[in-house]
């Protein structure tokens, strides 16, 4: 048997702060290593496996489709993404067109040059982003997350980017500097905390832009595709933005990005992909929103979401000693720990408790569980994950 991890650390770019657990399989939200070991998934691949693992319905639907046509280039009519660009377009509620790319900072990439075309006869091109965003790792991306580690190495970065400490500061800083086009946020800060912006100060930031002709541009990646417990965060926000980026969950797994906006700017040869809405992402994507559609209206994502929070409370509340705050909202949720090193512990010993949970900053410990996680799923994961708060 070769040693994979010694191939992959000899070969393969060392960017990540890789774990050599060789997961092999799933099946819902449960995964399984090379050895058969069994976890409980609440990461979902850092939020992008929306329906679990082997989804028999999204299998069928892959593979159906590969054995058809996989790709013909933007050049020519994709059936699926035509019904796809609908389909999200229905959902969301705006009228809004799509773009599709293949991940989350191409989809914030486009939101950021639509939003430079939008201001170019205004003579406006700034984004103001919140302090601790993330909104990918482009050179363009990178400088519009707020935060200095960043911004190390790669210099230099584009201009156009200010950074404001929260949403007042925002607008104040959008006022007096003139130039600004758009303001750029996630409603909620998934890398930053899994931290919730006040939703009355969204609406107050929603009709400042619109008083004053500025994008709202939300940020989606994460809280997108049902993870709020709706289609998109912003219909929790009840707001309507003028550009909003999608990606991560949109197709269960296969590469995808999206943006969509009411600002139809774009002539031909403004943007493009090479791969971006191909047949299988959007085939793949349209089975996930059907699926995901479907399954909120039977009542049941929200009866799970609510399951979920009140497990994370009664964590807290027994585990006062080390567990600050619950945070986030639907499936996308924070325990915000005492100390960075507590939140070391707890990622150490979930391994050995054979249930998956992620990191965030601000000393949070961060889930993403599939959004048809099941019941039974659920109730076992967090009795694992009680196992690891007793054990520390
Ligand atoms: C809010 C947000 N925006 C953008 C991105 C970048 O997405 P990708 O890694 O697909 O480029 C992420 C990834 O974690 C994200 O959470």
């Amino acid at each position: 048997m070769d040693n994979l991890e010694k191939m992959d650390k000899e070969y393969v770019f060392g960017t990540y702060a890789r774990d050599y657990t060789h997961f092999t399989r799933g099946r819902g939200a449960r995964i399984y290593t090379n050895d058969n070991i069994e976890f409980i998934d609440f990461s979902s691949g850092i939020g992008v496996n929306s329906l679990g693992y082997a989804n028999k319905g999204l299998v069928e639907v892959i593979s159906t489709q590969a054995g058809k046509i996989l790709h013909s280039s933007n050049l020519f009519l994709i059936e699926p993404q035509a019904r796809l660009a609908k389909k999200i377009v229905e959902l969301s509620g705006y009228k809004m067109k799509v773009f599709f790319s293949n991940s989350g900072l191409e989809a914030n990439e486009c939101a950021i040059k639509l939003a430079r075309k939008y201001g170019e006869n205004k003579n406006r091109f700034k984004i103001i982003t919140l302090k601790n965003s993330f909104h990918g790792r482009s050179i363009a991306t990178l400088k519009a997350c707020a935060q200095d580690k960043m911004h190390k190495h790669f210099s230099p970065f584009p201009d156009g980017f200010i950074y404001a400490n929260d949403i007042k500061e925002a607008m104040t800083l959008a006022k007096e500097d003139g130039k600004v086009v758009g303001i750029m946020l996630e409603l909620i800060q998934g890398e930053g905390g899994v931290r919730a912006f006040d939703k009355n100060e969204v609406l107050e930031l929603s009709q400042f832009c619109k008083n004053n002709d500025i994008l709202l541009m939300i940020d989606e990646v994460q809280s997108g595709i049902y993870r709020s417990g709706e289609f998109l965060a912003s219909q929790v926000y009840n707001i309507s933005p003028d550009i909003i980026s999608l990606a991560k969950g949109l197709a269960g797994g296969i590469p995808i990005g999206a943006t969509i906006s009411s600002k139809d700017v774009f002539e031909i040869g403004d943007h493009g992909s090479t791969f971006g809405g191909n047949f299988l992402s959007t085939s793949a994507s349209l089975y996930v929103l059907d699926a995901l559609d479907s399954y909120k209206k039977s009542g049941d994502l929200a009866l799970n979401i609510e399951l979920f929070e009140n497990y994370l409370f009664e964590l807290k509340n027994n585990f006062s000693n080390i567990i600050l705050d619950v945070s986030g909202l639907g499936f996308m949720r924070g325990l915000r720990l005492i100390n960075d090193e507590v939140l070391a512990n707890i990622l150490n010993l979930a391994k050995k408790h054979r249930i998956l949970v992620l990191k965030s900053g601000n000393a949070t410990l961060r889930f993403l569980p599939p959004i048809n996680i099941s019941k039974d799923e659920i109730i076992e994961g967090f009795s694992r994950l009680k196992g690891v708060l007793l054990e520390l």
